[in-house]
């Protein structure tokens, strides 16, 4: 079961990535060429949203079966202070960046401005993914930190 989730979480990470990339893309053409925010975009919008919360429920049952919870007194180990504190904590930022972005995108009524909100807060988002969801969790697998 814990094996599974773990899996899970590790997949999602790529489709939450992925969908972050094209979502980005789309609206920096549409920012940029003065497109439509059109019914794709929105789709898109949606399963990034959806895998995104996803992961929060995986990531945050993945957190107490795996007893990271019980970890926080012991921050000198740079493994229990990662899956302790770090990951959990930067990807409860990075997923309330996706969310705000999307309501700040659906909130606004131009298309421009649709776009606008998608690539500031997905861009930060994709950067924090990219450091603490891929980056380090690869670092610390291959025992390089
Ligand atoms: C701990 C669990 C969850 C929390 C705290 C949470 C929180 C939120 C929040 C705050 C919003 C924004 C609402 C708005 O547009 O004003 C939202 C939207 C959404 N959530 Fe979640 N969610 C959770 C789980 C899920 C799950 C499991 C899914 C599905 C796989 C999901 C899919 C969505 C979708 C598709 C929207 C977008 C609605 C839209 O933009 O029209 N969420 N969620
Ligand atoms: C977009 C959000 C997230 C991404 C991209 C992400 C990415 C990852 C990755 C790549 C791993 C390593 C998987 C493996 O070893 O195969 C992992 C593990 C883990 N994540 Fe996340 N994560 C996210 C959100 C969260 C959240 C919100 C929590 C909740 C606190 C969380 C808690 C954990 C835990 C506890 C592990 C297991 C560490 C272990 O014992 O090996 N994650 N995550």
């Amino acid at each position: 079961m814990e094996i599974a989730l773990l899996h899970t979480h590790s997949l999602l990470r790529w489709l939450v990535v992925g969908f972050l990339v094209i979502a980005i893309i789309k609206s920096l053409s549409g920012w940029f060429g003065k497109k439509d925010f059109t019914k794709p975009d929105n789709i898109i919008a949606l399963l990034l949203l959806s895998f995104t919360h996803l992961q929060l429920i995986a990531g945050f049952a993945l957190y107490f079966m795996k007893g990271w919870s019980t970890q926080l007194t012991n921050m000198s180990d740079p493994i229990a202070r990662f899956w302790g504190m770090e990951h959990g904590f930067t990807m409860i930022i990075t997923i309330a960046l996706i969310t705000i972005g999307r309501i700040k995108s659906k909130k606004a009524t131009e298309s421009i401005q649709k776009h606008k909100k998608s690539v500031i807060f997905y861009s930060i988002a994709l950067v924090l993914i990219i450091w603490a969801g891929i980056v380090k969790p690869m670092l610390l697998g291959k025992g390089l930190i």
